[in-house]
């Protein structure tokens, strides 16, 4: 109750225990939080597993480090790279880089987007323990969730301490990108997920805020047709089947890191 209480605080909304007909409900229990949006009753609502489903499909069988956002974000050099998703979403990304030894800071702005992905950070490191699952536990060990805007992070200096006790080797940003056609890949609650977050319009801000820092490498994961962010041309891509990722190389990886 008290969470749902402070989240309902940030959104400015009371709590209601028997909610009628609004357009989104944002629902906690206690076996997480997840979002139903009105006239998708046929539609599951939105909550975030990453023991089960398709993440846990993709932890096993998704093809580990020849993965393309791996190859992006520099993870088949071998080291232990630290990550910090500046637009975390659902965690979806954050999850796979973790999945292959990152530490990830994951930083999400919209308190409804927080609120999905702190529950299921949650319950998958409790599934994790009471499976006794070392692995698992240690995946989600190395996920860090934060809640403020990335551009305000970003406008000063990265430094160790100001977000991790690692320094940074790259940032990763994956802002939304307006669906034009009414895609089969992107079910009705998802659709109704993005109009509710809006389509990240500062984007450009933020990876020129991401280009000034002291790190390695800037990755932005853009639709495979899209123009690249702020018409900013990266040093080189990597297209898959319906995603590019844009990569700004600033500086080597560390040796050590290699
Ligand atoms: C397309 S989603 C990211 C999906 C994510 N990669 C995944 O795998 O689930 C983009 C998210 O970035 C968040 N976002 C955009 N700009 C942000 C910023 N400046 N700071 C923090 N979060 C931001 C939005 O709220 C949205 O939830």
């Amino acid at each position: 109750m008290k969470r749902a209480q402070n989240i309902a605080e940030k959104i400015g909304m009371a709590v209601n225990c028997e909610p009628e007909n609004h357009l989104y409900t944002l629902e906690l229990d206690m076996d997480g939080t997840r979002l139903h949006t009105l006239n998708q009753s046929n539609q599951n609502p939105i909550e975030v597993n990453f023991h089960s489903g398709s993440h846990d499909h993709r932890r096993r069988f998704g093809g580990g480090k020849n993965q393309m956002i791996a190859k992006a974000v520099g993870v088949t050099r071998g080291g232990a790279l630290t990550v910090l998703d500046a637009t975390a979403g659902l965690g979806g990304d954050a999850f796979v880089l973790a999945s292959l030894g990152c530490s990830v800071i994951l930083n999400e702005r919209s308190i409804i987007a927080h609120a999905l992905l702190a529950s299921g950070l949650e319950k998958g490191l409790a599934f994790a323990e009471s499976a006794e699952d070392c692995e698992l536990m240690a995946i989600f060990n190395r996920m860090t969730l934060l809640d403020i805007d990335s551009r305000t992070l970003l406008s000063q200096k990265l430094s160790t301490n100001n977000v991790s006790n690692n320094v940074i080797d790259v940032i990763y940003l994956d802002p939304m990108f307006p669906h034009r056609k009414k895609s089969a890949a992107v079910n009705k609650s998802m659709r109704a997920f993005q109009s509710l977050i809006g389509n990240d319009e500062d984007a450009g801000d933020l990876l020129d805020l991401a280009l000034q820092q002291d790190i390695c490498r800037v990755v932005v994961k853009r639709p495979k047709i899209a123009p690249p962010l702020a018409n900013r041309k990266p040093s080189y891509a990597l297209t898959g089947k319906s995603s590019r990722f844009d990569i700004y190389a600033l500086k080597k990886f560390e040796k050590a890191k290699l």
